[in-house]
């Protein structure tokens, strides 16, 4: 089954500004892209309009967050019909900065997934296991667990609109990427329960990505494995050296 390759930059609260946010745009619009990839790129939700605007469209706009409800009295709240009328076609969802920082539990985050996939937007999931879990070797359970929860969120019908991102917390921003055989090793155990409490067929369709320090020196031999069907970017997507990932699988 061939999946094809997909890259979602993740600006996080990176930029501030409507004129840094004009310079990624100009870095992107003139990026010279030579895989079959689909490239998403995912901003603060300020700035959502504006990169819908102008960004070249064969990039994808998403934003990083979403509420688990359509309208109604959650002050503050960005919903996901207000996204969706943006042209904007994709969310985050669970982001482990949302998880730890924002405490967001599963359960919480499963019922954005329905309420996002509801409205008609697709997703990019994220999961992933801390040091601690990964040190007493119980990141598979863990991950297991957090994707356990979110399988009945979704409906049969809905799997073609889900992406999951595999980011271990240990490797987001600090430079320490997981090796190609921990990322690999994941990326099966993911695909393998989904075989086993959904089906094979959505499991064999569903794309899964990498997430933490990927740069343009290691993207190569990540893109390479079997069961890493792209990335979800940070840091790196603010700079040129996006390109290059956007530009990795083989
Ligand atoms: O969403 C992206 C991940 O948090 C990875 O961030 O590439 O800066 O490690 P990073």
């Amino acid at each position: 089954m061939s999946r094809k390759f997909f890259v979602g930059g993740n600006w996080k609260a990176n930029p501030t500004t409507v004129k840094e946010t004009n310079e990624l745009i100009e870095l992107l619009n003139k990026a010279k892209i030579t895989a079959n990839v689909e490239t998403v790129i995912c901003t603060p939700f300020i700035y959502l309009s504006l990169v819908k605007s102008k960004l070249r469209s064969d990039f994808a706009v998403g934003a990083e967050n979403v509420f688990n409800k359509d309208k109604g009295a959650y002050t503050g709240e960005i919903t996901p019909p207000m996204i969706k009328d943006l042209g904007v076609t994709w969310t985050i969802i669970g982001h482990s900065e949302r998880r730890d920082i924002l405490k967001e539990d599963d359960t919480f985050l499963a019922s954005k997934a329905t309420e996002a996939l509801k409205a008609g937007l697709k997703i990019i999931y994220c999961c992933g296991e801390h040091l601690e879990e990964r040190k007493a070797k119980k990141e598979k359970d863990f991950v297991s667990a957090q994707i356990d929860k979110l399988i009945p969120a979704i409906s049969a019908d809905k799997w073609d609109s889900v992406v999951i991102a595999y980011e271990p917390i240990w490797a987001i921003g600090t430079g320490v990427v997981a090796s190609t055989a921990d990322a690999q090793e994941m990326g099966k155990t993911i695909r393998e329960l989904i075989a086993a409490k959904v089906n094979p067929g959505v499991a064999a369709k569903l794309r899964i990505l990498y997430g933490g320090s990927v740069k343009s020196d290691n993207c190569k031999d990540l893109a390479a494995q079997p069961d890493v069907d792209g990335f979800l970017v940070g840091g790196a997507s603010l700079t040129p050296s996006f390109i290059d990932i956007v530009n990795s699988p083989p």
